[in-house]
């Protein structure tokens, strides 16, 4: 007896410090240099040469062998004579950030590969290293520099970079790069999505020149569940150890000093800053510097925690006012591209009354996240693991886990984030289940100071009315819920006497509600895409929240009308959601004011 009892618990010891080892396995951040605002960079947005290639001639030969294996390593499209059509020299020419589809009117359903080129000249400094970033490509992107492939990225809403360094030439150098915006079942997101396929280098691409010896990531954020203790880490490429790092918050009167020991310095600052928080969004310039390198960075401090089914910004239960978000510009329409893009969405947010927003259903940009901060959003951030994603496909679950990987490595240091969200409506199965717990794992392991949420569907109806009980919530901190009262089913007017039930003591966040209105079509609230109706819909689904105790925010469906391939309705829809509480051409529609009311009226109270 006592050798079986001894040998149980060797194995149990054994698991216990296998365990333990994964647990405290460093969490790898992606390659991304952090804060690229604030590094020394040349622009590569502009016209860039183009040519729209379906058959992928450009990559394949006509045996459907690729000419990167050898058969055509001059990405110049000019020499091999099978190419000779592929002359960028003579080719149309698209603007780099944005979408192809509402560039040219040949490519608004364009869905397949085209080659982007472009020119520039590069003046070699001594003793520095050189990046090409990209902020985002939809969805596949391969590089290639000077004809020399650098390599693909997969995910079509976070960013990317090659280190260029021994690969640049004096004076003038060329990219070429494959996007292909194909949608396949194995991608994230897979082939049903209900937004516009927008394919194209979407975001802006820079040439970042550091010196050698460069910080390339940081961490800087409160300690968690404390507000007088800032801690983080440094990593510097190309450091020895021992180097100096110094971390400095001026208005804090503070400067602490770390060394480098295997390319990472950490550091602990004893400070009581004032803390962020949707009312006072107060940020602090930090400065980061070694002997060779000086980044600054505006970073606020503040903690996100539950309680219960309550929220709670810096201890205080805090109400999440929200609206959700596509990245659809306004007006122009098309992916967003700019700084002003942003804050006419953001603008149109806080005069909502909202303090919250959710960006659905894929990282924004990262300007959009860093405007938002400054205004004093909370931000709900996004994977595009979206619906029927094939959760038993290994390759599926490492394209999702670099997406989050590249989300929070970007903005780690982001006070106005507060939620990493995992999914949005999975089907329930275990290899979903299996999927996104190991997201969420990750996620904590890459940072375990937000919360990790996800929107799941509607689910079940008990005698108490709709009742959460979706296995995921017990994986997840706060609970989404995407609900669909008035629109995809029951009539408005019992969507007021619902009652909800939830399985799980935790926060719900009503990810969704809404339904579609055209702006300017009027009836009576009982007919479909009036704007009285949708008004209609949305008094009653707020009487229905307003007696769920457990709900702690919402982020109705949606600020905007955007484009989708689902929506085709001529003369209502023709092309755009039209769940918005604005129209894409900014005309506010009643429910928007309904809506306004509700989250004044509870700043009264
Ligand atoms: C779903 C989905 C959204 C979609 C919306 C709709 O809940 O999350 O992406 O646009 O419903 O049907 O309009």
């Amino acid at each position: 007896m006592n050798q079986m009892k001894s040998l149980s618990n060797s194995i149990l010891f054994l698991c216990i410090i296998f365990s333990v080892t994964i647990t405290a396995q460093e969490a790898k951040y992606a390659d991304l240099l952090q804060n690229i605002d604030s590094r020394e960079k040349t622009s590569l947005n502009g016209k860039w040469d183009i040519i729209v290639d379906p058959l992928e001639n450009g990559f394949y030969n006509h045996r459907l062998q690729e000419y990167d294996k050898g058969y055509f390593k001059n990405a110049k499209m000019q020499s091999p004579s099978d190419l000779v059509e592929y002359n960028f020299d003579t080719s149309l020419q698209l603007n780099v950030p944005g979408d192809w589809n509402t560039q040219m009117d040949k490519l608004y359903y364009y869905e397949g590969t085209l080659w982007y080129k472009k020119d520039f000249n590069y003046t070699a400094t001594s003793n520095e290293e050189s990046f090409l970033y990209f902020e985002a490509v939809n969805y596949e992107a391969i590089v290639y520099l000077n004809g020399e492939k650098l390599g693909k990225h997969v995910g079509g809403y976070t960013p990317f970079q090659f280190n260029v360094t021994d690969k640049l030439v004096e004076g003038n150098n060329f990219v070429v790069v494959k996007v292909d915006n194909k949608r396949k079942k194995e991608n994230v997101p897979t082939v049903n999505q209900d937004w516009w396929n927008y394919g194209g280098i979407t975001r802006s691409v820079h040439l970042i020149n550091v010196p050698k010896t460069h910080i390339e990531d940081y961490s800087v954020q409160l300690e968690k569940g404390v507000t007088n203790k800032i801690s983080g880490w440094v990593s510097v490429a190309n450091a020895k150890d021992g180097d100096a790092v110094s971390v400095q918050i001026p208005e804090l009167k503070k400067t602490v000093k770390a060394t480098v020991k295997d390319g990472k310095a950490s550091f602990v600052i004893n400070a009581k800053p004032s803390l962020w928080s949707p009312d006072s969004p107060k940020l602090y310039e930090v400065v980061l510097e070694t002997t060779t390198d000086k980044i600054i960075d505006q970073i606020g401090f503040r903690t996100v925690t539950t309680d219960g089914s309550k929220i709670l910004i810096n201890g205080k239960e805090t109400f999440l006012k929200g609206i959700s978000i596509h990245e659809e510009a306004a007006f122009k329409t098309g992916r967003v591209v700019s700084v002003e893009e942003c804050k006419v969405l953001l603008n149109w947010a806080k005069e909502l009354g909202c303090n919250f927003l959710r960006l659905a259903h894929y990282p924004h940009s990262e300007a959009m996240v860093k405007e938002a901060e400054k205004m004093g959003f909370l931000i709900w951030s996004e994977i595009p693991v979206y619906w029927t994603i094939q959760f038993e496909n290994e390759d599926t679950y490492a394209n999702a886990e670099n997406q989050l990987t590249e989300m929070i490595s970007r903005d780690k240091n982001r006070a106005s984030v507060v939620l990493w969200s995992m999914a949005n409506e999975t089907p329930e199965s275990e290899p979903r289940l299996a999927f996104i717990g190991n997201l969420a794992k990750k996620a904590r392991q890459l940072d375990n100071t937000r919360l990790i949420t996800a929107a799941l569907d509607t689910q079940g109806t008990s005698d108490d009315g709709n009742l959460i009980e979706d296995p995921l919530g017990e994986v997840v901190d706060v609970i989404g819920i995407n609900n669909y009262c008035g629109w995809y089913y029951a009539d408005v007017d019992a969507c007021s006497s619902i009652k909800w039930a939830s399985a799980y003591n935790k926060p719900m966040i009503m990810s969704e509600i809404g339904g579609g209105a055209l702006f300017g079509l009027h009836g009576d609230k009982n007919e479909i895409w009036t704007e009285e109706y949708q008004e209609a819909l949305f008094k009653s689904n707020i009487e229905m929240m307003k007696n769920i105790d457990f709900m702690a925010g919402l982020s109705p469906w949606i600020l905007m009308d955007f484009r989708s391939s689902r929506r085709p309705l001529r003369r209502i829809q023709d092309d755009f959601n039209r769940k918005g509480l604005i129209s894409e051409q900014g005309m506010k529609k009643k429910a928007f004011f309904t809506l306004q009311e509700y989250y004044l009226d509870m700043d009264k109270k």
